[in-house]
């Protein structure tokens, strides 16, 4: 007995490969702030920690020394900025989490700053060698700078098809029914919020900017007025309707230009951890802030409401979700894997990862929460928008940067406005171009449009122009110009 399974055990011994993570692409919600009502919004004290200790869990996975899965060739204690990319929105509590997460991913290097100078004395960077990793703006151009408003459908969007998209809502009778019937509710809660909404803002239209308000206030105000009338119950009812009046501007499985935020995040996605391939490994690390919109624009196209309706929810402060690229091919200086030994692996965090472990889920609707790079490339390219021509053809925008755009998209047909957001794609058949693609995040839809096109006029990335010049295919839009 005890040989049969000591040959058992040798017999599985070398079957037991060790993975490596060849690169991580994180997208992170800010942490806990002030209301999106009151302006100037601000991260709070507790919301820097929250982002602090997810930067954190972040490092003690993939970063130091001693880290449980160690990213493939990435410097442990001294932030080496060429595997680095970050980027946040122009929006202060956007820009000030992403800062606030990288302390915790490089803290301040201490005596690994320490320098020896030629007349032999020694000199230690200030605040402990704190660490400058810079955060690139997402620069907004020609809109609002916040990327999270909460009234962010209506007007201030350059993705034409996706205020449509976002307008359809508003005007359905979905909406109008949701609307009369929290009425009531709505104006109930009066006492505890007519400091902030007057009578006629206390409607289903603020869902979420009331819902914040109120949520802000449990975690921060000791004295909410009339603040018998939140109970449990009435929270969570916040939280619901919140939450439907949100997920329905992010996504609409029958109106996918809806959830333009998350196609063109997408886009980023499979760009970045395409170069961390091809670049064998030299910029293994990207890290990305935004709204709680891209979150569920991408949850829906990644069919993860299939998993757990839970998704379809808008997501706690702090969370975020790691692709990780990993291989069980044995890599080294000489061996860089093949693409077709690379897969992705998704993970979740509804909240600091460090308070939240991760979770791997499934995307795409497949069984397998490791997928093939292959699989996952072409599972992600069904609605990823990938580059500025792209974007203009499903936004149906024409103006502007688009207008020097287009002229080297020469999508033929498929360009222009032919595919209006008011016709949605009959059937399920998600395959055609990329009418499913576009979405109505619009702000969001603006800040990352914007820096679409922002990288494919400067080249602020890795433009590679020649992908640029190819990128005339509408069925491969992976790179993002
Ligand atoms: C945000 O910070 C600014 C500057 O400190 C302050 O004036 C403003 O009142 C703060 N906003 C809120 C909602 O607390
Ligand atoms: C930094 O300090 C720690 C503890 O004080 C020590 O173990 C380590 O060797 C030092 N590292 C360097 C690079 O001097
Ligand atoms: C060594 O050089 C640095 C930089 O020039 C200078 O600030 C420092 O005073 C010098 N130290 C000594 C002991 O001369
Ligand atoms: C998609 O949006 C349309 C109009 O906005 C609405 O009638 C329809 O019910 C939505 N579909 C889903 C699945 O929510
Ligand atoms: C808010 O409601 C309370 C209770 O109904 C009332 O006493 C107060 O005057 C109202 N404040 C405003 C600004 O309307
Ligand atoms: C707490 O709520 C009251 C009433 O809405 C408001 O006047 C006050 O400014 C709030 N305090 C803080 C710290 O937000
Ligand atoms: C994340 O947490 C929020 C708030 O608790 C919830 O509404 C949402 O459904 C959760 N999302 C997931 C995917 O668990
Ligand atoms: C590596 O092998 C282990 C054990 O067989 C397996 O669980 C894991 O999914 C594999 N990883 C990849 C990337 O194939
Ligand atoms: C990945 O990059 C290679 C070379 O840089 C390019 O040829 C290929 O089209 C890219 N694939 C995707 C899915 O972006």
């Amino acid at each position: 007995m005890a040989k049969k399974a000591f040959l058992l055990s040798l017999a599985t011994l070398p079957l037991v490969k060790t993975e490596t993570v060849l690169g991580l692409y994180i997208f992170s919600r800010h942490g806990d702030r002030t209301p999106k009502a009151l302006a100037p919004t601000n991260l709070t004290s507790l919301g820097a920690e929250e982002v602090y200790a997810s930067g954190s869990y972040y490092r003690n996975k993939y970063v130091a020394s001693d880290s449980t899965s160690p990213i493939y060739g990435l410097s442990h204690d001294v932030a080496a900025l060429t595997q680095l990319a970050v980027t946040a929105p122009v929006d202060n509590v956007l820009q000030n989490s992403a800062q606030a997460f990288l302390q915790g991913l490089y803290p301040p290097a201490g005596n690994f700053s320490t320098q020896e100078l030629r007349n032999d004395s020694e000199t230690t960077a200030p605040l402990g060698g704190y660490q400058y990793i810079p955060v690139n703006a997402v620069s907004t151009a020609s809109t609002s700078s916040n990327a999270e408003n909460s009234p962010w459908l209506q007007g201030s969007s350059g993705c034409d098809n996706a205020v449509v998209s976002s307008n359809n809502y508003l005007s359905s009778t979905e909406y109008k029914t949701s609307f009369s019937q929290s009425a009531d509710f709505y104006k109930g809660l009066l006492p505890v919020i007519n400091s902030t909404f007057a009578a006629s803002d206390a409607t289903f239209k603020n869902a979420y900017a009331i819902f914040d308000y109120v949520h802000v206030a449990t975690i921060h105000n000791q004295t909410i007025p009339a603040s018998d009338l939140l109970t449990d119950q009435t929270l969570f009812e916040l939280k619901v309707l919140a939450d439907l009046h949100e997920w329905n501007l992010a996504y609409n499985s029958s109106d996918t230009v809806r959830a333009i935020a998350g196609a063109t995040l997408a886009g980023q996605i499979v760009e970045a951890l395409n170069d961390t391939i091809a670049g064998k490994s030299k910029q293994p690390l990207h890290i990305q802030f935004g709204a709680y919109g891209s979150f569920s624009s991408f949850f829906g196209l990644a069919q993860l409401p299939t998993v757990s309706d839970d998704f379809t929810g808008v997501v706690d402060y702090a969370a975020s979700m790691a692709f990780e690229l990993v291989t069980n091919a044995s890599v080294s200086a000489g061996s860089y894997p093949s693409a077709d030994d690379i897969s992705v692996r998704f993970l979740f965090s509804n909240g600091s990862a460090a308070d939240l472990t991760p979770t791997a889920y499934p995307l795409f609707g497949q069984q397998e929460t490791v997928l093939p790079w292959s699989t996952f490339v072409s599972e992600i390219n069904k609605f990823a928008v990938g580059d500025t021509p792209d974007w203009c053809r499903v936004c149906g925008v024409t103006t502007g940067s688009c207008a020097s755009s287009s002229s080297g998209s020469g999508s033929g047909s498929d360009s222009g406005n032919s595919e209006p957001a008011t016709r949605a794609p009959n059937g399920s058949n998600i395959s055609l171009p990329v009418a499913g693609v576009i979405g109505a995040l619009v702000t969001l839809a603006v800040v990352l449009g914007a820096e679409a096109l922002i990288y494919f006029f400067t080249g602020l990335t890795l433009v590679k122009k020649s992908t640029l010049a190819a990128s005339t295919a509408a069925t491969t839009p992976g790179t993002k110009a």
